[in-house]
C-alpha cells in the first residue's frame, strides 16, 4: 500500500533534505528556474542537484495525490485515472514483448509503481534506475510490501553514466524520466550501450510539439512553469527527441504521440473544471484541502518549513501542464518504441 496519509505527506516532505534546510533547499530550487531569474545552462551544468531537490522536495505530495506511479496516461471513457495509468504500463511491456523471466531495466524508476506493476504484469525480474535515494527507500519497502522484492531491485545511479555492463538487459522502458537528462544523446547512448543488441527500448516522453511557437510570451510562460514544477532543464520538442534516439543508434519502430488519439486529455486528473471522486485529491477541491492542510502542518510544526513553497509550485506545474495540454503545445504522452540493431553494420 502507498504512503497516503496527511501525516505520512508531512513526514516525508522534504524527502532526504534535513527537515530544517528544507526552506533554503525550495529556495535554492526555485532560483534555477526561468520563473525566479534562472538560466536553462545552469538547471543543465547543475542536473543533479537540482533534480534531486526537486524530487526529495515532492515526492510525499506525489504519492499523496497521485499514488505509486508517477505518470499521465491516455484514457477512455468510463475508465478510472487508475485504471489508465495500469494499462498504460501493460501497454509498455506489450509494446517491448516482454517474456518470462528477462531481464528488464526501468530508467528514472520512481518508487516503483511502473516497475511492481510491470513486473508483475509480464513475470520479469525489473531493476529500478533512479538516482534519488529518498525514492529508493520508498521503492524498497513497497517492492517488500508488493512481495516482488526478491526479483526486482532498484540501483542508485545517475542515468548519463550507468553502473552496468555493455549489452546487459533485455528491455529498457523509462517513463517521463529522461525528459531530466541535460542531453538526449547522452542519455540515450547509455541506454544503448547496456542493451543487448536486437533487443528493445520503450519510451513515453514529455515533450513540446510542433505547435509550441518560441517567440509567444504566453506559450514561454507556460512552458517555464511546467520547468519549474516538475524539475526539468529544459524540454525538447517531439522531432529533437527522435532525433536524440536515431543519433544514439537506436532504429525507430514507431513513434506517436498518444495525447492525440485519447478520448479522454491526459491532463483532465489536473483540470480544475473536472471533479472526479475517484482522485479527489488531485481535483480543485482536493487541491485546496491539501493547501489549508500543509498551511496548518506547516504551523505547528509537523511539517517542515517552506513545505507551502513546494505545494506553490506544484499547483503552478499543475495549470501549467493544463495550459500546455489544452493548447496543444505540450504533450506529457510521446511514444516511441527503438531497437538496437545486432551489429552496427545491419
Ligand atoms: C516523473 S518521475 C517518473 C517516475 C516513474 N517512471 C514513474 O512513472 O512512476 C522521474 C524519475 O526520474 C528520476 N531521474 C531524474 N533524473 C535522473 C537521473 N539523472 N538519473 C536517474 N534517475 C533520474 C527521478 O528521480 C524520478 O524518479
Amino acid at each position: 500500500m502507498s504512503k497516503a496519509g496527511a501525516l505520512d505527506l508531512a513526514s516525508g516532505l522534504g524527502g532526504k533534505i534535513d527537515k530544517s534546510d528544507v526552506l533554503s533547499a525550495v529556495d535554492k530550487y526555485e532560483k534555477y528556474h526561468v520563473c525566479y531569474g534562472g538560466e536553462e545552462e545552469e538547471r543543465k551544468s547543475n542536473y543533479t542537484d537540482m533534480v534531486n531537490k526537486y524530487y526529495d522536495l515532492v515526492t510525499s505530495f506525489y504519492e499523496y495525490g497521485w499514488g505509486e506511479s508517477f505518470h499521465f496516461a491516455p484514457r477512455w471513457k468510463g475508465e478510472s485515472l487508475k485504471e489508465s495509468i495500469k494499462r498504460h504500463e501493460h501497454f509498455l511491456a506489450l509494446q517491448l514483448g516482454l517474456k518470462p523471466g528477462q531481464k528488464v531495466l526501468d530508467v528514472g524508476c520512481g518508487i516503483g509503481g511502473p516497475l511492481r506493476e510491470i513486473a508483475r504484469f509480464s513475470s520479469t525480474s525489473v531493476t529500478g534506475l533512479n538516482n534519488n535515494e529518498y525514492q529508493i527507500t520508498r521503492g524498497k519497502a513497497l517492492n517488500r510490501v508488493a512481495g516482488v522484492d526478491k526479483t526486482c531491485g532498484f540501483v542508485k545511479a545517475d542515468f548519463m553514466k550507468m553502473p552496468f555492463p555493455d549489452n546487459s538487459f533485455d528491455a529498457i522502458y523509462a517513463i517521463e524520466a529522461t525528459c531530466h537528462a541535460p542531453d538526449a544523446v547522452g542519455c540515450y547512448k547509455e541506454i544503448y550501450r547496456v542493451l543487448k543488441p536486437g533487443q528493445c527500448f520503450a519510451a513515453y516522453e514529455w515533450c513540446m510539439t510542433d505547435v509550441f511557437d518560441p517567440n509567444n510570451q504566453e506559450h514561454k510562460k507556460i512552458k517555464a512553469e511546467i520547468e519549474l514544477g516538475n524539475g526539468l532543464p529544459d524540454i525538447r520538442l517531439t522531432h529533437q527527441c527522435l532525433e536524440a534516439v536515431k543519433k544514439a543508434g537506436f532504429e525507430v519502430v514507431w513513434e506517436k504521440d498518444l495525447a492525440v488519439d485519447s478520448p479522454l486529455p491526459w491532463y483532465l486528473p489536473l483540470d480544475k473544471s473536472h471533479f472526479s471522486l475517484s482522485s479527489f485529491r488531485l481535483t480543485a477541491i482536493g487541491r485546496f484541502i491539501t493547501k489549508n492542510m500543509v498551511l496548518g502542518l506547516e504551523k505547528v510544526g509537523l511539517a517542515p518549513q517552506g513545505s507551502q513553497r513546494v505545494q506553490a509550485f506544484l499547483e503552478k506545474a499543475a495549470e501549467g501542464l493544463v495550459a500546455g495540454g489544452q493548447k496543444e503545445i505540450f504533450t506529457a504522452m510521446y511514444f516511441f518504441l527503438a531497437r538496437k540493431p545486432h551489429s552496427d553494420s545491419e
